[in-house]
């Protein structure tokens, strides 16, 4: 057996999680098991979680003089502990301390199994074996969050959701709930994660419903693209795109009222279309016709209401990367940037479509659990919405970036090198959007994006990300 981490710590606060997060996450990537990780951060920490409050359920049990193993006494406690933890949490702490609590976290690789373990130093009640195996029969029930959210749970003993996500997420990298096991002794209780090398990947596929959404929905029109290969072109100019845009009236029309737009603040009227093209130049010429011609391809389909309230969303997220992109003095993909920014939540319109108010909900549940939205969202089974989005972004034969940036933008590590500025920078973008309505705090950050900007240190940009925010509040 190879030890790779192994960590004692007496309580099992947010800054140990991210420690161990990172952790893991270098783990899985030396393994070739990267795959695995947003499913095995998602179970090591509820582990460690539940490890935590059984300590800290002994810990309240001794400090309100019951005894955890007589029945009555059993419940009365539980219905005090919640608010105990919630009031007097450092008491309680000190009290673990004292006693001696801790819990110990190490994974390793053994013959090719990569094994987690989660121990605490209590042992466990044979009310609590029962309650724990009830829990996993009943988990074993749900096979998507979708069913999960419907389904009323009864939460008065806490962590059921919980572990009916850990089964989820498991099965989600191809194995069941038999390789979760839980030992209780006289020293204590632990949880162990076997992972065999053999384990399949739980297929990234779309739900049906998606693939034949996406085939509804109108091929982006050849003439665009065709303006879009010769913008890309370096040998080709103005002249090669004006003859293009002329056979299209909306067009024309699109490109005549930006370059009237208050921002280029010209006396004079634009009536022709060279002088146009002219005065936008060619990457706000880019800019406009991916995103113009997406939102009406997707409104000639969709809601507009349900277009606008992402496209709502995409423009402040392009306004955020576009500021990033001057301060991290990102020359090179600024127009590039501002694109993707626009168009990297458009699979979320489709999955809505399908299933409505799916990512409030999943939004929702996340913000009362502390989870990680996108962690959730891989448990939808085919309705993600950066593979949806990616998906039509494909169909609509964008460059390989964009179509990466859409697929990553919640999962920048996944990004290929080449790719990964450009999807950091998006990510960073919706990453201030949510910073703005306080959905997330700077320890949430992927602390490997900001090392692909080494020009900066994190001291450096935290300071570069509040003033953005400032500047954006002050508008
Ligand atoms: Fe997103
Ligand atoms: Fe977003």
């Amino acid at each position: 057996m190879t030890i790779r981490f192994s960590q004692t710590w007496d309580v099992f606060h947010h800054r140990h999680r991210l420690t161990l997060e990172r952790e893991v996450e270098q783990f899985l990537l030396d393994e070739g098991r990267y795959d695995c990780f947003p499913s095995l951060n998602y179970i090591l920490a509820e582990l460690a979680g539940n490890a935590d409050k059984a300590n800290l359920k002994r810990a309240h049990f001794q400090q309100a003089g019951l005894d955890l193993t007589v029945p009555d006494q059993y419940s009365r406690g539980m219905a005090s502990f919640k608010s105990a933890v919630a009031n007097s949490g450092s008491t309680l702490a000190l009290v673990l301390r004292n006693q001696g609590a801790h819990i110990k976290i190490w994974f390793g690789r053994e013959e090719g199994n990569l094994i987690f373990s989660v121990f605490n130093n209590a042992p466990m009640l044979p009310i609590e074996i029962s309650r724990f195996q009830e829990k996993v029969k009943m988990a074993r029930q749900f096979h998507t969050i979708q069913e999960v959210m419907d389904f009323e749970l009864d939460q008065s003993e806490g962590g059921g959701l919980g572990l009916i996500i850990t089964v989820l997420m498991l099965r989600k990298i191809g194995i069941d709930e038999s390789s979760l096991k839980l030992t209780s002794s006289a020293v204590g209780t632990e949880a162990r994660l076997v992972v065999p090398p053999l384990a399949e990947q739980g297929q990234e596929i779309l739900a049906t419903s998606v693939v034949e959404a996406i085939n509804q929905i109108p091929q982006f029109p050849d003439h665009v693209l065709k303006i879009l290969r010769i913008l890309e072109d370096p040998t080709k100019s103005f002249v090669h795109i004006g003859p293009i845009i002329r056979q299209d009236s909306s067009l024309i029309a699109s490109l005549l009222k930006a370059a009237n737009s208050p921002l280029y603040n010209l006396h004079r009227p634009v009536e022709s279309i060279d002088e146009a093209v002219a005065i936008l130049g060619l990457p706000a010429i880019q800019e406009m016709l991916i995103a113009v011609t997406a939102e009406k391809l997707l409104v000639s389909t969709y809601h507009r209401a349900a277009v606008q309230r992402i496209m709502d969303h995409s423009l402040e997220v392009a306004w955020y990367c576009r500021e990033l992109t001057k301060a991290a003095k990102i020359v090179d993909n600024a127009a590039n940037v501002y694109v993707c920014a626009m168009l990297h939540d458009f699979g979320e319109i489709i999955v809505n479509a399908l299933v409505p108010g799916l990512t409030d909900r999943i939004a929702e549940l996340c913000r009362a659990k502390g989870w990680n939205s996108f962690q959730a969202e891989t448990l939808t089974n085919g309705f993600n919405h950066s593979l949806v989005g990616a998906a039509l972004a494909e169909k609509w034969q964008f460059p390989e970036k964009i179509v990466e940036v859409i697929r990553y933008h919640h999962l920048p590590q996944e990004a290929s090198r080449k790719a990964a500025p450009i999807v950091g920078l998006v990510y960073l973008g919706d990453f201030l959007w949510q910073k703005a309505r306080d959905l997330v705090g700077w320890d949430d950050l992927v602390p490997s994006v900001l090392e692909t900007f080494s020009h900066k240190t994190k001291d450096e940009w935290l300071e570069t990300f509040r003033e953005v925010l400032n500047k954006r509040r002050n508008l």
